[in-house]
């Protein structure tokens, strides 16, 4: 079972070509044959492994291109066509339509509006997104977003919901050892743009945690080998497990650098995980301002506090509401005791001591992600 859609171009021009065959690996498109002419798309069809799609540069002579593509689309209802153009003649674009073109799509591409169009394909052929990403952010080090991340992910899966953990900590992570697992590859191994990104590459990559059933994928060994891990392929990754899986949560770190902005956007949820103190509501002050100015929306942004106290701590939790001009979304208890002695057990709390005041508080962190209906039935 492939994960990614198959894809045909076509493009008079050889680097151009390969210019879209990169911007498409990008949404979890597999280039499997490039044309320079229009009439050569014919021999990649009719066949059991035809692509799903089909994407063809109209320029530099629209009208032209246009006619050499002919009853194609019509004799091959189950692959969609795209068409590019630089000009939107309205001409063209009515013919095109009449022709069974599925999309024009204007150049330069708008990459929203064009993976909206690919989505659309992507369900119509049963691979459609269905996870939805949990970005977990620390605004210091030692805040427990490692340990808010672990056990949201390990709960979603045990309560049977299809959960991958990936570690974004790239040098420093520990999410596989929270886990106690050792993978044999890792997300560096999964960035390739050559290698077709398929079930069977992924099965490799993830181990799965035998008692919570969550898969992992862990950070590099090797710290030269984060230089592997790149934004194309992080959002190629996430297209493909998003089509695999109902939670994808990524274990992360406070960086608006590429990789990041991209699980930034990418994420259904941002959560923000501090500590009641001033080194950390600063820092989430500014990355929230941060996020804010990259226009993601208020309702993708949750602020967590972790190891809360109800007397002591340095700062109320309405001072930081009022910092950060948002509410906290979550507390998590203070509880040392068990938060150590999961990590030195190389098991979530959540299912060491579920029972204790720590882990029934992630639990329910994990509950509030679902959607109201999902939470009723399991209720
Ligand atoms: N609710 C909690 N109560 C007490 N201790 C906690 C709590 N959550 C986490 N800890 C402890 O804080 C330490 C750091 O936790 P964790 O590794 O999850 O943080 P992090 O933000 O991911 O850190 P890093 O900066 O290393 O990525 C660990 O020793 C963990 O046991
Ligand atoms: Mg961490």
């Amino acid at each position: 079972m492939y994960v990614q859609l198959n894809a045909a171009i076509v493009d008079p021009d050889a680097a151009n070509r390969q210019e879209l065959a990169t911007f498409l690996s990008g949404f979890g498109i597999n280039v499997v044959a490039q044309y320079a002419q229009t009439e050569q798309v014919a021999g990649a069809l009719g066949r059991v492994d035809s692509p799903q799609l089909v994407i063809i540069n109209l320029d530099p002579a629209p009208a032209e291109t246009l006619k050499r593509l002919g009853q194609l689309p019509r004799q091959h209802p189950g692959t969609s066509f795209f068409v590019l153009s630089q000009t939107l003649d309205p001409n063209v674009l009515m013919e095109a339509m009449h022709m069974g073109v599925r999309e024009f799509i204007p150049v330069p591409i708008q990459e929203q509006k064009f993976s909206a169009s690919i989505e659309r394909i992507a369900s119509q052929h049963g691979m459609g997104k269905k996870a939805r990403i949990v970005h977990v952010i620390p605004t210091i080090g030692g805040c427990g977003s490692t340990t808010v991340s672990c056990n949201v992910a390990a709960s979603l899966a045990q309560a049977g919901s299809k959960t991958v953990l990936a570690d974004l900590d790239l040098v420093r992570g520990g999410a596989a050892s929270y886990f106690d697992v050792r993978p044999r590859y890792t997300i560096a191994d999964v960035m390739a743009s050559a290698e077709k990104v398929d079930k069977q590459l992924l099965d490799n990559a993830l181990c799965v945690h035998r008692t919570s059933q969550l898969s992992i994928l862990a950070r590099p060994e090797l710290p030269e080998d984060t230089q592997r891990v790149t934004q194309a392929g992080l959002q190629r990754l996430l297209n493909v497990v998003g089509r695999m899986y109902d939670w994808v949560v990524l274990d992360s770190v406070m960086s608006i650098d590429p990789v990041y902005s991209a699980a930034l956007q990418a994420a259904d949820l941002n959560l923000i995980v501090m500590q009641l103190n001033v080194p950390s509501c600063r820092n989430a002050e500014r990355f929230v301002g941060a996020m804010r100015r990259m226009g993601i929306d208020a309702s993708k942004i949750k602020i967590v506090v972790n190891r809360f106290v109800k007397k002591g701590g340095d700062i109320e939790p309405d001072e930081v509401e009022k910092a950060l001009g948002m509410k906290i979304s979550w507390l998590i208890p203070n509880d040392f005791k068990n938060a150590i002695a999961a990590i030195n057990f190389g098991e979530p709390v959540v299912l060491r001591s579920p029972r204790s005041e720590m882990s029934v508080s992630l639990q329910q962190l994990a509950n509030s992600l679902l959607p109201a209906d999902a939470v009723r039935k399991a209720a």
